[in-house]
Order: C-alpha cells, then sequence, then structure tokens
C-alpha cells in the first residue's frame, strides 16, 4: 500500500506578538521568521519523519523549488509535485501570541489544482493505496471522487472547516480527522461539549472512522459504537502551529503499520506534545527516534 498525501504548501510568515493585533491597531512584531508550511506539506512530513515512505501531490509557483528541495531531504517523493510558473506559492501570514496562533492564508497555487493534474496523479495509484487530503487546495470534490473510484482508502483531515466541505462527497471519505471545532462543524452542533459533539458525529457519520483531537485534553477515535480515548501529554505549549498536522501524520503512520488504535493515539499525542514546545511548523515536528 503506498500513501499519497495531496495537499496545500505554503510559506509561513510568522510574526510573534505582544498580543494579537486589533481592528485600528498598528503593532510592531516581537519577531518574524519564514518557514515552511501548509498543512499538506506538514502532514508529509510528518508521515516521513515518523517513518513511512510518502509521497507528496501539490501545486507551488514559480518561487517554489525550495518546497521539493526540502520534501526531498525528508525522502518525500515529489514527482507529482508541479512547479507552475504562472502562479505564486501559497503563503499564510501567522501571528503567534502566548503559545496561540492566528492565520491568514493566501492560496495561491494551492487553488490552481486541476482535473488534469488530479487525473494524471491517480493514474500512478490503485486500490487500496491511502489518500491522505486537507481543505486547502482546489478541486477536492473531482479528486474525492476520483480516489473513491479507485476504491483508494481516503482520510480527509478537515482543515480548515468552512461550508465549502459540505459540497463534497463525504460518503466517500473512510476516516476523519478533526479537532473540536471542524468536529462540531462536522456533527451540525453548536456546543462545544465534546459528548454531544460525538453524539453528533456518530448520528451523521455512523460507518466512518473518525480520529477527533481536543488540544490539550487529549483524543478520541470513534467508529460506530466503539470509543477509544487518549489523555494528552502535559506540557508548555510555545506555539501550537502543525500540532494538529503532527497529530494526523504520526497517528496514520502507527495505524497503517498494525491497526493498532491506542497505540496509534499515544505516539500522535506524544509527538504533538513535542511540536507545541518548538516555534514554527514543518520544524517543529520531531523525529520517530527523539520520540522512542
Ligand atoms: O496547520 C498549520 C498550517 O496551516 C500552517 O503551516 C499554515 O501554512 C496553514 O496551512
Amino acid at each position: 500500500m503506498r500513501v499519497l498525501c495531496f495537499g496545500s504548501l505554503n510559506y509561513d510568515h510568522v510574526y510573534e506578538m505582544d498580543h494579537f493585533t486589533e481592528p485600528k491597531e498598528t503593532q510592531s512584531s516581537l519577531s518574524y521568521i519564514r518557514n515552511f508550511g501548509g498543512k499538506g506539506l506538514n502532514q508529509s512530513i510528518a508521515l516521513a519523519k515518523a517513518g513511512t515512505d510518502v509521497f507528496h501531490a501539490g501545486r507551488v509557483g514559480s518561487d517554489g523549488q525550495d518546497f521539493i528541495d526540502y520534501l526531498n531531504s525528508y525522502k518525500v517523493a515529489t514527482d507529482y509535485l508541479i512547479k507552475d510558473m504562472e502562479q505564486a506559492t501559497g503563503h499564510a501570514i501567522i501571528e503567534i501570541c502566548k503559545g496561540q496562533n492566528r492565520i491568514i492564508l493566501h492560496g495561491g497555487a494551492n487553488q490552481a489544482i486541476d482535473e488534469k493534474q488530479i487525473d494524471e496523479t491517480l493514474e500512478h495509484f490503485t486500490g487500496g493505496d491511502l489518500l491522505l487530503i486537507q481543505n486547502e487546495i482546489s478541486n477536492l470534490s473531482y479528486l474525492i471522487s476520483k480516489a473513491h473510484e479507485k476504491e483508494m482508502f481516503i482520510v480527509f483531515n478537515v482543515a480548515p472547516m468552512n461550508e465549502k466541505v459540505f459540497t463534497y462527497p463525504l460518503e466517500k471519505v473512510d476516516m476523519f480527522i478533526v479537532n473540536e471545532i471542524e468536529a462540531a462543524g462536522l456533527a451540525k452542533v453548536a456546543t462545544d461539549d465534546i459528548d454531544l459533539i460525538i453524539d453528533g458525529l456518530r448520528r451523521n457519520f455512523p460507518d466512518k472512522q473518525i480520529v477527533l483531537t481536543v488540544g490539550e485534553n487529549g483524543s478520541y477515535y470513534i467508529h460506530g459504537e466503539t470509543l477509544i480515548e487518549q489523555e494528552a501529554f502535559k506540557v508548555e505549549a510555545i506555539d501550537t502551529t502543525a500540532a494538529g498536522d503532527t497529530f494526523t501524520g504520526f497517528f496514520l503512520a502507527s495505524y497503517l503499520k498494525d491497526h493498532n488504535v491506542q497505540a496509534a493515539l499515544r505516539l500522535a499525542a506524544k509527538a504533538s506534545s513535542i511540536t507545541v514546545q518548538g516555534k514554527g511548523a514543518a520544524q517543529s515536528i520531531p523525529d520517530i527516534n527523539e520520540l522512542l
């Protein structure tokens, strides 16, 4: 079985702030750094750092060669990553303050992924291969439908959550990975009560596997009547960027080895507890040897 992550790549412009900027306020940052990010790239790097062979498909602009080199330095295969000379690479403006973040996205080349690129990529994959997607690229309905036709196992990290999600053929997804906000959206409940959210997920997606992360309150795996819980590791968060991406990559890497959900949740919780203690996105994701 091969793993294909078809997802976004962003230059992350990260500003450390004294407080989140208010409307009408102008405020200087305490520091600035440009990192490799994008939920797709972060999850490919997390899978690779967890020891899984992964193909990353996506699109960068004329300024995006660095991403190809970066992915290759972690042995991520970039055969289906297109450098589009007419686009700019996607970017994110990230404010960091007291361990929390705020993110503004500009899709750029991530939003130029078309049916042709999807067809040409999926040609190389087959039934039983795994497709991992997030909600930061164009033409997701087409991608989900084509991967389903090929009987690929589809994992959808529903991030960021928005109204477009409900236009996708969600019935063709095999596994959802969500945080509590995304889960409440999928469950269509206006609450932060985790039991009500889980009830709603079960009601709307009774036959799907669902991995739900709740930050410092741990994580859950839900599949019909099955419910498996994992506590979070208590650490002091400096920067939560890419914590969810780390969780996704390490959970899948471990789950694919032996389908032991509890062990996969535990490894993922441990990995993301390390990510939040470092600054930045992809570069704060730990390596499996560091974890073990
Ligand atoms: O999940 C974190 C990522 O979200 C950042 O790297 C940023 O690029 C946005 O896509």
